[in-house]
């Protein structure tokens, strides 16, 4: 069911969070918060997709490793509906830096460090679409 307030956002477990599978555990506290899934994919991403991903980031210090560590094995991409997705989403994984993360958010109890995350929420309704078009071409008519 869709009302004004429905949206859309994507969440990765990038490959960190694969390798120490924690893709359903991600997955599962998104449900217990409300969150409906409605696309799902499990690839590895092409240098290509990643840049393109991360476009905004080119030129800082930390996007070539961060493009990289991206490439560097299997990701979980999750396209997850709810009210107010994108802020709750936000919320349930805590600050980029596990280190400022709140108690109880995926990045504090998972993240590595600033890079190593384990994953990734979309930061605003327009990076939602954008990064929803581009990694699961399809989620946002579903
Ligand atoms: P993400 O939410 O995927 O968006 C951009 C990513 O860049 C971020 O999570 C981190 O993985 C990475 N990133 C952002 N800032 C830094 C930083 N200061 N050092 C290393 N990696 C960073």
């Amino acid at each position: 069911m869709s009302d004004a307030t429905t949206e859309r956002t994507l969440i990765i477990v990038k490959p960190d969070g694969v390798a120490r599978r924690l893709v359903g555990e991600t997955i599962a506290r998104f449900e217990a918060a409300g969150f409906s899934l409605v696309a799902l994919r499990f690839a590895t991403l092409s240098e290509e997709l990643a840049r393109e991903f991360y476009a905004e980031h080119e030129g800082k210090e930390f996007y070539e490793p961060l493009i990289a560590f991206m490439t560097s094995g299997p990701v979980a991409l999750i396209g997850l509906e709810r009210e107010n997705a994108i802020e709750r989403a936000r919320q349930l994984c805590g600050k980029t830096n596990p280190l400022d993360a709140a108690p109880g958010t995926i990045r504090a109890d998972y993240g590595l460090d600033g890079r190593h995350n384990t994953v990734h929420a979309s930061d605003s309704p327009a990076s939602a679409e954008r990064e929803l078009a581009l990694v699961l071409p399809g989620a946002l008519e579903s």
